[in-house]
């Protein structure tokens, strides 16, 4: 029976696999032979001195960081939960280091999308500061789980002499470990300002690849009157794709529906319900419409769409050929019978054969006489002319594929009042400074395609305000988006800006005062307000709450003056206090299954037993197995097994000191292994 330890996915192992499968030759007895790697790349190895890229002091260091394995572990807390038992959603508390190498090994190319939105190291930020040596007690010592040799959690100040340098030692080896759970097709977005926007392109050009360089959007969220020089009111947000000629290749494309646009569908089909064919009484509507409509209302920038006919609203456009340089042939006027004055740029249909068919289906008008070049009708979506039909299937309403689409720019507008605004009306106060805004980050959620079952992920939630967006977005198109966010437990302190009502909000629900507490919260309001405006929604509202601790299993750590105490703590593998579910879910981590994968349970000889992911590992934590039990047992779980019939291998997995001896251990092993379940260990 073999021995599992307490460490997450060997990203180093991983890498050396990757490398061995395209490069067999380069490895003799399991070593790279640099020589003959160096010789396969041929001309791409850069063997100069100085070398092109963004350098720091510690920048080695970082990426070792990246490499090096967690001996953490995510514990469940359902109580801290909402909808448990069903949902698919993530609120994993701890330092986002540890918890991205933990989930190495469940979510490597499994992510979508992952949106960030750091620190941005503006003097006052708190960078963490990783540990090389025992990164899960320093995350416990600074966030105050155990008692520490005076690490306290303090701000990157600029006077520090380290300013740069330690945010980009925190950015690099989140960043590398982030790359590596994006899909294919997935995307990063990530929010920063003027301070560390120029190194955090630097940085995201290595780790990404230059050539997988979407854009900088540019927010503008409005500007201040107080600044000394310029008001800067924008920020951006870095997007990179994890392979942007994949997009290429599978002819991916980016739109959306037109902001404003589905408003005024609605209203021509009500209007036309009211009125039927009369087209004229429709027009009247429509412009009323658009007059009753607030100044900065999304379908007021359509209003010159106001002419109305039996396919749709529609508005008088050129048809000229864009930029110039268009076809001149003859287009004969209906009345006068003369050739139309063909327009400054050409005509805008490459053929008369195509201009004829547009007259024929009357999206030509033309003038009074030829004088004039004719107009193009163009709709803002064309309907089908049977109006009675059109508005009892209402597929128009439900379908955003038959809405007119668009493609996003890269600068917006939204204030950033709304999102503060919003937030303080959940919670009836203002507990967390500068949110982001849900309903931008809904809009890039729903841009790139995002569709059902797809995992959105952010590791510096703060408020929530990602999970806030999913949960937001699926109940608008009745999807289920997965969130993953990751939260520090960062304690607020008290002397911060805007602390006051955040720590009194806390203190008065018991609750610890740490950031994390409020993620927790935001979701938990946010599920029942979604829950509440939309009562018929059958969507995930919910999400599991794990925390970051260390392994529940013991690692060979002797305790020099006391050898003896140590030899007979590790008779036992298992820490003491942590639960069947804590070790039942560190498996889940190591075997890389996902955190929200079915599990069933079931008694077998007593003792409970769970067959997760139907039948993919099979798990008994009971303490004790004697060898009287040790026969019922095998035949009980080889009973469900067959039942189960997965489709892959099978892992069976038992404590190991439950066992009353190592015959019961091999005699159980053994009747497995002859039942097919060639697989069994133990912890
Ligand atoms: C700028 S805020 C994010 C705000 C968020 N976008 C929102 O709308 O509420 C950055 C967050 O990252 C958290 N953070 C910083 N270092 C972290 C770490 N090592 N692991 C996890 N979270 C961290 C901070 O506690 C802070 O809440």
């Amino acid at each position: 029976m073999e021995k599992m330890n307490g460490q997450s996915g060997d990203i180093v192992a991983d890498n050396i696999d990757q490398l061995k499968s395209l490069f067999p030759e380069a490895f003799t007895e399991d070593k790279v032979n640099f020589d003959v790697l160096k010789q396969l790349l041929g001309g791409a190895v850069d063997e100069r001195e100085e070398k092109y890229g963004l350098n720091w002091h510690g920048k080695k260091a970082a990426r070792q960081i990246a490499l090096s394995l967690s001996t953490g572990t995510l514990r469940p807390c359902p109580e801290e939960s909402v909808n448990w038992d069903t949902t698919q959603n993530l609120m994993l508390e701890g330092d986002n280091l540890e918890v991205l190498k933990l989930l190495q090994k469940p979510y490597t190319g499994k992510v979508k999308m992952i949106y960030i939105d750091p620190p941005y190291n503006k003097g006052k930020d708190f960078v963490y500061p990783d540990d090389f040596r025992d990164n899960i007690k320093n995350y416990q010592m600074l966030t105050g789980q155990v008692e520490g040799d005076g690490r306290k959690i303090t701000s990157n100040t600029e006077a520090s002499g380290r300013f740069h340098t330690d945010w980009l030692n925190m950015m690099y080896p989140r960043l590398k470990l982030a790359r590596n759970l994006l899909r294919e097709d997935g995307v990063i977005f990530i929010s920063i300002d003027d301070d560390e926007v120029t190194n955090l392109k630097a940085m995201c050009s290595e780790v990404f690849g230059e050539e997988n360089f979407i854009t900088s959007l540019i927010w503008e969220k409005g500007r201040k009157n107080d600044a000394k020089l310029i008001s800067v009111g924008h920020e951006y947000i870095l997007a990179f794709a994890k392979n942007k000629s994949f997009f290429a290749v599978n002819k991916i494309k980016w739109r959306e529906v037109k902001p404003g646009a589905k408003e005024i569908l609605d209203e021509y089909l009500r209007l036309r319900k009211s009125y039927g064919a009369n087209n004229a009484e429709v027009e009247i509507g429509i412009k009323k419409f658009y007059e009753s409509l607030p100044k900065n209302d999304p379908s007021k920038k359509h209003s010159r769409y106001n002419k109305v006919d039996d396919k749709g609203v529609w508005r008088d456009d050129n048809m000229s050929w864009p930029g110039g340089g268009g076809p001149t042939y003859d287009v004969i006027h209906p009345t006068t019978a003369e050739k139309c004055a063909v327009p400054e740029g050409g005509w805008r249909y490459g053929t008369l054969e195509k201009m004829e068919e547009m007259i024929k289906l009357g999206k030509v008008i033309f003038r009074d006489d030829h004088t004039e070049s004719p107009i193009r009708k163009t709709y803002l979506l064309e309907v089908d002319n049977d109006f009675d039909d059109e508005i009892e299937d209402s597929g128009l309403e439900e379908d955003s594929d038959d809405l007119p689409i668009q493609v996003a720019g890269s600068y917006f507008y939204r204030s950033a009042l709304q999102a503060s605004n919003e937030l303080n009306a959940l919670f009836g106060n203002k507990v967390f400074n500068n949110p982001k805004d849900h309903e931008v980050i809904a809009r890039w959620i729903s841009y790139i395609n995002t569709s059902t079952g797809d995992i959105v992920m952010d590791f510096f939630a703060g408020s929530g305000t990602t999970g806030h967006a999913v949960l937001h977005q699926n109940a608008i198109d009745q999807k289920s988006i997965k969130f993953i966010l990751v939260q520090l437990p960062e304690p607020i302190d008290p002397k911060a800006k805007g602390a006051k009502p955040a720590i009194s909000f806390l203190e008065k629900n018991q609750k610890p005062v740490n950031i994390a507490e409020i993620t927790k919260e935001r979701l938990r309001r946010t599920v029942k307000k979604i829950k509440d405006e939309n009562p018929l929604f059958a969507g995930d509202l919910g999400f599991r709450v794990f925390k970051l601790d260390s392994s529940n299993i013991r690692t060979w750590d002797p305790d020099r003056d006391n050898l003896e105490q140590t030899l007979l703590d590790n008779l036992e593998h298992i820490k003491p206090g942590r639960s069947e579910s804590d070790i039942l879910y560190e498996l889940l981590l190591k075997l890389g299954l996902d955190l929200c994968v079915p599990i069933e349970t079931r008694t077998v000889a007593g003792k409970n037993v769970q067959a997760i992911g139907a039948g993919v590992l099979l798990t008994c934590l009971t303490e004790s197995i004697t060898r009287d039990e040790v026969e019922s047992m095998a035949l009980g779980i080889i009973a469900w097994h067959k039942e189960l019939a997965p489709a892959g291998d099978t892992t069976c997995v038992f404590r190991d000191s439950a066992f009353a001896d190592d015959v019961a251990k091999s005699n159980l092993s053994a009747i497995l292994f002859q039942h097919g379940i060639e697989n069994v260990r133990s912890l």
